[in-house]
């Protein structure tokens, strides 16, 4: 595995795949993975002759009272992570090898942006864009993984390369969870035991909400957050930072009293959830396909 911290040593790297004509499977990290990762890897890996994996924590994504200075780092175990899942090169800048000089460029994808993760975290997304089209233009990947639980992040960034036109496949793969449903993050790391139980009632609300909707296909917009924000007040002792049912990937809002079934047929809607527990803010999501009957996709 070639670990390379410059751009330049990155560019070496890729520069024989590129020769031979061999496609490029990009991972972009923070770091501190897990097996959410390690299952983008593996998607990377069989798709893809070279597999790109990049661990940089992007300051430009995270806010003046947001967790980056105690974002969990561990380099040895994630290489280790990263041998087994078969990469071949592995981009470990330094924030002053991405961000020599202060950027006066930014990348802001309206509308899209415009709930969820992104009315809660200003400025993330601009983060996000940022860093992510300055890494497709330094490793030049024909396609590059992003895991669902970001699904805001990944329509984000689907948007961004439509509207400029770079050469890369989006490939969006499922959320993993741990037995109990907790989808997979490196910040659970940071939960109490108490919090940490807690923390199920995410997935079970999302679960709950899809019997419901197989049930009753004609639950409002409204009903449904009510039904989860209720599930979450009353089984956890958390702080819901938002509950919202929106179109995906558009993320408009829903009208109000309007049955999803029969304003949506064939569409697609997510039910997205944040809730801080103790200062550690956790988001999950459920996407649904609206058809016959709804189902969870
Ligand atoms: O999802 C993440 O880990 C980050 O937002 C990403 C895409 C690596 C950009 O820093």
């Amino acid at each position: 595995m070639n670990i390379c911290r410059t751009k330049q040593q990155l560019r070496l790297a890729i520069r024989d795949a590129q020769k031979h004509q061999q496609t490029i499977g990009f991972v972009p990290t923070m770091g501190y993975l897990h097996e959410g990762h390690a299952s983008l890897l593996r998607e990377a890996r069989s798709d893809n002759d070279v597999v790109v994996l990049s661990i940089f924590v992007n300051p430009m994504q995270f806010g003046p009272n947001e967790d980056l200075d105690r974002y969990p780092r561990d380099e040895e175990r994630d290489l280790a992570l990263a041998a087994s899942c078969g990469v071949d090169i592995v981009f470990l800048p330094s924030v002053e090898e991405m961000y020599p000089k202060k950027p006066l460029t930014t990348i802001k994808v309206e509308e899209v942006t415009s709930r969820l993760c992104g009315a809660s975290r200003p400025g993330h997304f601009d983060g996000v864009g940022l860093v992510v089209s300055k890494l497709f233009n330094i490793v030049q990947p024909q396609r590059a993984y992003f895991g669902m639980k970001d699904a805001q992040q990944v329509a984000v960034i689907e948007q961004m390369v439509q509207d400029l036109d770079m050469n890369v496949d989006i490939v969006h793969c499922p959320i993993i969870r741990e037995p109990d449903g907790l989808a997979l993050s490196s910040r659970n790391v940071y939960l109490s035991a108490k919090h940490r139980m807690e923390a199920t009632t995410l997935s079970k609300s999302l679960n709950k909400l899809h019997h419901q909707l197989k049930d009753n296909n004609k639950m409002t917009s409204d009903e449904c957050v009510a039904f989860i924000t209720n599930e979450i007040i009353t089984n956890t002792s958390g702080e819901i930072d938002y509950v919202e049912l929106l179109h995906y990937p558009s993320l408009t809002a829903v009208q109000d009293r309007l049955s999803i079934a029969e304003s949506f047929e064939n569409q697609r809607f997510i039910v997205a959830v944040a809730v801080k527990f103790g200062t550690t803010r956790l988001i999950d999501n459920a996407l649904f396909q609206v058809g016959e009957v709804i189902e969870r996709v």
